[in-house]
């Protein structure tokens, strides 16, 4: 780790205890702040040395959100879905202002619309935009030992909340069910908000119950997730929780050759010369208008080669965010026929495909543990939030399965390990 992180990193700590320690004297808050502190320790220690393992493992100079390609200058005419994806980052913190007018209205359409589109249940995202609420929320779900760390919210004037809500039976059960919609639909209203240049930044480490009770949702519910959002700060070399974290997790994506294998697991998909000439992509790339294609499953014709639309499907997953940028997933690309046939009957395609893409990881994981949160199903929705609405900015049709999928035929057919679980397969038509 360099000097000026180690440095940075201390002083988030430091950052974090000190105020709670001048305010109350308590024993038990004393013993709160010690757990605390191992917590970070640990956290900081764990994902030091994964980073360091994987950046020996990898090369390092690839252990970057950099474009994989240039991809944009291979479309005719503005492929823009990809500025977003790329502008997209998790924002901690943030300036005073009012939210841009009609900004909660469109994003409730933008919800309702994805919800018909990734068949979602609309009833589990709860925005809520009023200051007091907002602030009785944050700081309800701040409380607890393992959601200090998000304290930085105390002191940001964020302007909006999604909270997810869903039946705690759907979390628990060995495949949780529902939830993969549900995280796409948030992940569709994340980049919507980048479109409008209004920041935002997924919230796991929170206090359910809290956030639950504050909802005034039945027990049944559990509310794992939220999504905060605001005007974001611009970006300084302070030694503060933003750029701490900027630094040390959000410019580091794993490259393509360690996420994504080549028809089955173990054997690294290799970024080749593409020849490709200029693609046409979707005349409207905002996230809503790609929504809208892929509910009425209406599509322009599609040029770009299936090597470009598989490529260009993983980017768009590699850069997606993840909790504590664990990035565990793994993407199987299938194309030969039999194969392909094989994963489509298993997992009740409806349509031909000409390759699919199997989206797995680890159950689990630093942060599963940490948390108590699903994390394999979470990471892996958001990735195809991206996936999906990449492949429709090519005009590409596809099919997501994710619902009632045989995983251990999956599974077989991709090599995967045991412990691997499989949660979707992106068919590309
Ligand atoms: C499901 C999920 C939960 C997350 N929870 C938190 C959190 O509690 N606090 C936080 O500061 N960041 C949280 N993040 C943000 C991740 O740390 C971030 O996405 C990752 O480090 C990649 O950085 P980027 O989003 O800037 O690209 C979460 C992200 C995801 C996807």
């Amino acid at each position: 780790m360099e000097p000026a992180e180690t440095l940075l990193r201390t002083l988030l700590l430091i950052d974090t205890f000190i105020p709670i320690f001048f305010r109350s004297g308590k024993s038990l808050l004393c013993l709160e702040l010690t757990l605390n502190y191992f917590r970070h320790f640990a956290i900081i220690l764990v994902g030091y040395i994964g980073q360091t393992r994987k950046e020996d493992a990898m090369d390092a100079r690839y252990a970057t959100k950099t474009p994989t390609r240039d991809y944009p200058s291979l479309a005719r005419k503005n492929w823009s879905l990809w500025d977003v994806m790329y502008a997209r980052r998790s924002h901690r913190k943030y300036i005073q202002g009012e939210p841009p007018a009609d900004l909660f209205p469109s994003m409730l359409n933008l919800i309702e619309l994805s919800a018909k589109a990734r068949k979602s249940s609309q009833r589990s995202i709860h925005l809520i935009t009023r200051k007091q609420e907002i602030e009785e929320l944050v700081r309800r779900s701040c409380r607890g030992i393992t959601n200090m760390i998000n304290r930085w919210m105390l002191k940001s004037p964020i302007f909006g909340l999604l909270v997810i809500s869903i039946p705690e039976k759907d979390l628990i059960r060995e495949r949780p069910r529902g939830i993969s919609q549900i995280i796409m639909t948030a992940e569709d209203c994340v980049l919507f908000l980048t479109e409008r240049k209004v920041g935002s930044c997924w919230l796991g480490a929170i206090n359910r119950n809290e956030v639950r009770d504050f909802m005034r949702l039945d027990k049944e519910k559990v509310t794992p997730l939220m999504i905060c959002m605001g005007h974001p700060k611009q970006r300084t070399k302070s030694p503060d929780v933003d750029y701490l974290l900027y630094r040390s997790l959000s410019r580091k994506r794993k490259p393509l050759s360690s996420i994504a294998h080549d028809g089955i697991y173990g054997k690294p998909y290799a970024v080749q010369d593409l020849k490709v000439s200029s693609i046409t992509p979707a005349a409207r790339q905002d996230v809503e208008s790609l929504l809208q294609s892929m509910y009425n499953q209406d599509y322009q014709v599609c040029d770009a080669s299936l090597e470009l639309i598989i490529e260009s499907c993983l980017e768009a997953a590699r850069i997606a965010p993840s909790a504590g940028n664990q990035q565990e997933w793994n993407f199987i690309v299938v194309t030969e026929t039999k194969t392909i046939e094989k994963v489509r009957e298993a997992c009740g395609g409806r349509h031909s495909w000409r390759a699919a893409i199997i989206g797995s990881a680890p159950e689990t994981g630093l942060e599963s543990l940490l948390l108590d949160r699903p994390f394999w199903v979470i990471d892996l929705s958001i990735a195809f939030s991206h996936m999906t609405l990449m492949a429709a900015s090519m005009n590409c049709a596809h099919e997501l399965c994710v619902q009632d999928i045989d995983e251990v035929t999956v599974g077989k057919l991709a090599g995967l390990p045991s412990k691997i679980r499989t949660l979707g397969v992106l068919g590309i038509l």
